[in-house]
């Protein structure tokens, strides 16, 4: 009798086991298929920009989110790192990838857990700089080739529901995410083995003394984050002994060396270092090769736009990078050698020289040698760069 019992709940589970089994396969499938067909026979493409507070990245990602063809969004991570603020960078990687994967997937669900139910599309965080939720079918304001302003936007696209962010992903072929809570390539290996997704990396690094200059001037909005790269329990923190530059060298490394010189299989073609002084010396070549790295052809439109903003034609944009010519930016991206003082940068490159031999940065060793703009501190990229890039 009770043998009897045993096996037929035996039999239902091994039953159930197998439907459950089949329906992962039927989705798994259906996925598979829907990612090589999508909506014109192109393959999605899933690029994650990964990258570090003051690298210039939200440049970068305006890049991306400008094209007709790309769902952008910047930092969704943020409200992850915002709800869970006690814990470390570490214990959050898990839930950052889960969030990043599932946004790839345009499954918005995942923002369940960190948002109140009754929601607009401008819950989301720097939701304004998604050209995708600023036009057509997210906003009916701007069609959806426009070169959308993030002032513009707000004004008159904040209203729309939140779930129709899910729909309007549906629609693009590219899904492009720009993080900076990612300290380790390793988190990101089962996304980049999933057969749902098509994930492409931009790996965007900066000079570490021209991030420590820019992180001096954008303080305070650092503190939050700085406790959580240094697992402080909740506790904000200026970075005066720059542990959290060091932590992010750190991970450049880890990044960059085990892409070049381990290179797991299933990373390759798929991963792309980008410095962004490169980007700032020669926007278009550069801009160009990201382009074709994530399988996207530029507009006309887009070409004009993006020369306007390289050539200080931009029409008043606040952001940094777009308002400087292409002369000036070289200028302003060493703007550290005149206003950090010696022992700062003496101080920085101890923590980062791994880092900066790595990736093509040479060490300053006086104060002369700070100053002297004749002497070139960014190596040219060949010289570092390996040969399948
Ligand atoms: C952005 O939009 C605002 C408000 O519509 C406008 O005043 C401003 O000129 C626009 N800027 C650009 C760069 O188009
Ligand atoms: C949605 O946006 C509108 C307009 O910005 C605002 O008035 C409303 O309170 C928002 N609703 C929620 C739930 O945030
Ligand atoms: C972290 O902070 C919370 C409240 O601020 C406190 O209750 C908790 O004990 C702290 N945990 C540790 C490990 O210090
Ligand atoms: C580029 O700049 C020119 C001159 O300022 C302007 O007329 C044009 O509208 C701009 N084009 C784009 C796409 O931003
Ligand atoms: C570069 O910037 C410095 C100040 O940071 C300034 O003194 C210098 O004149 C600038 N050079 C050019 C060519 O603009």
């Amino acid at each position: 009798m009770n043998i009897m019992v045993k096996i037929r709940i035996n039999a239902s589970v091994a039953t159930g086991l197998l439907v459950i089994q089949t329906i992962f396969l039927l989705v798994l499938y259906s996925r598979q298929n829907n990612h090589f067909s999508g909506t014109d026979g192109k393959e999605k493409v899933h690029l994650l920009i990964l990258s570090s507070w003051r690298s210039g990245s939200s440049f970068v990602g305006q890049i991306f989110s400008q094209h007709p063809d790309v769902f952008y969004l910047m930092e969704p991570a943020w409200h992850v790192w915002v709800t869970m603020f006690q814990n470390s960078a570490k214990v959050l990687h898990m839930a950052v990838r889960d969030l990043v994967r599932s946004v790839f997937l345009c499954d918005m669900s995942v923002f369940d857990s960190y948002m109140p139910k009754e929601r607009n599309i401008s819950s989301l965080f720097q939701w304004a700089v998604s050209r995708a939720l600023c036009t057509v079918p997210a906003c009916k304001s701007f069609p959806r080739d426009e070169i959308i302003n993030e002032t513009a936007c707000k004004t008159l696209c904040g209203k729309y529901p939140f779930y129709i962010t899910e729909q309007v992903c549906n629609t693009y072929s590219h899904v492009v995410i720009k993080e900076v809570r990612f300290f380790d390539l390793k988190v990101l290996y089962p996304l980049l083995t999933d057969p749902s997704l098509n994930l492409k990396i931009v790996h965007l690094v900066r000079d570490p003394r021209a991030v420590a200059k820019s992180r001096e001037q954008s303080k305070k909005s650092l503190t939050r984050d700085n406790g959580i790269v240094l697992n402080t329990n909740g506790t904000k923190v200026d970075d005066i002994k720059y542990e959290v530059v060091q932590e992010i060298c750190r991970s450049h490394v880890q990044i960059y060396e085990t892409a070049a010189y381990k290179t797991p299989s299933f990373l390759k073609d798929r991963y792309m270092l980008v410095r962004y002084e490169d980007v700032v010396r020669d926007p278009l070549q550069e801009i160009s090769e990201m382009y074709r790295f994530a399988q996207l052809k530029p507009t006309n439109k887009l070409e004009k736009w993006i020369y306007n903003i390289t050539h200080g034609q931009s029409s008043g944009n606040e952001k940094e990078a777009f308002t400087i010519t292409s002369r000036n930016a070289v200028n302003v991206s060493q703007a550290w050698r005149n206003v950090l003082p010696f022992q700062k940068v003496k101080h920085i490159q101890d923590v980062c020289k791994g880092a900066m031999n790595m990736l093509g940065y040479r060490l300053v060793d006086s104060e002369a040698e700070q100053k002297d703009l004749n002497m070139e501190v960014v190596l040219p990229r060949r010289q570092y760069q390996f040969s399948w890039l």
